[in-house]
């Protein structure tokens, strides 16, 4: 583990925050590599894949999961949100930017970055199932079991991760440092940008 200064220049108070490196990159493409190799074997080597990435988190992923397959692939995007301003899910969720080819007869991978309350998950299996594929599946590159309170079934996970504060490979603070090519876990220091105390710390993902 690597514990080092954040880069951060696009926020005064992030400058104070640490992070710790948990997965390198080399370690995540391993664990892609792995994990598609599991799909693989479930599914016929005919079967075409159809990729339903969640955005914005999970387009990283998705964009190496799917090289990572080796199987003929097709990519639709869904945009959702249950978190408003807050760092907690607030379990309604909401659509944003709907699918643009049909699922019905395809074999639909739903790829996310990250399961926490599973709330996004559930909503999107049932909006999804509506559609009528044919097999309707998931995969996410990080599951937090410990935040559930949704029953979402996540059929691949790539890490089980504890219940950290976590960005890069996608996810982000703030919308920032999606693109870093580790995943950190960041420890926030514990005042707001104006300076005063927070009343919650803890962040869900
Ligand atoms: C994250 C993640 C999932 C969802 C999981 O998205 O990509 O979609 O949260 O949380 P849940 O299991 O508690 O429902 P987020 O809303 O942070 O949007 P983003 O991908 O644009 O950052």
């Amino acid at each position: 583990m690597v514990e080092s200064r954040v880069p951060f220049w696009y926020h005064r108070r992030m400058s104070e925050a640490s992070h710790t490196v948990l997965l390198t990159a080399d370690e995540i493409a391993a664990r892609v590599a792995g994990v598609a190799a599991e799909i693989r074997r479930d599914y016929p080597e005919d079967t075409a894949l159809h990729l339903v990435a969640v955005l914005t988190g999970g387009c990283i992923f998705l964009a190496d999961l799917a090289r990572a397959l080796d199987r003929p692939v097709t990519i639709d995007f869904v945009a959702v949100s249950s978190y408003g301003a807050g760092t907690r899910s607030t379990g309604h969720v909401r659509l944003r930017h709907d699918l643009r080819l049909p699922v019905e007869n395809r074999d639909v991978l739903i790829v996310e970055d990250i399961i926490d309350t599973g709330a996004t998950l559930a909503w999107l299996l049932e909006h999804l199932g509506r559609g009528r594929p044919r097999s309707l599946r998931t995969v996410a590159l990080l599951d937090k079991p410990s935040g559930r309170t949704v029953d979402a079934p996540v059929d691949y996970v790539g890490f089980t991760m504890p219940n950290r504060f976590v960005v890069g490979y996608g996810l982000d603070h703030d919308e920032q440092l999606r693109h870093l090519p580790y995943i950190a876990s960041l420890e926030l220091p514990a005042v707001t940008a104006s300076g005063e105390p927070e009343q919650e710390t803890g962040q869900p993902h």
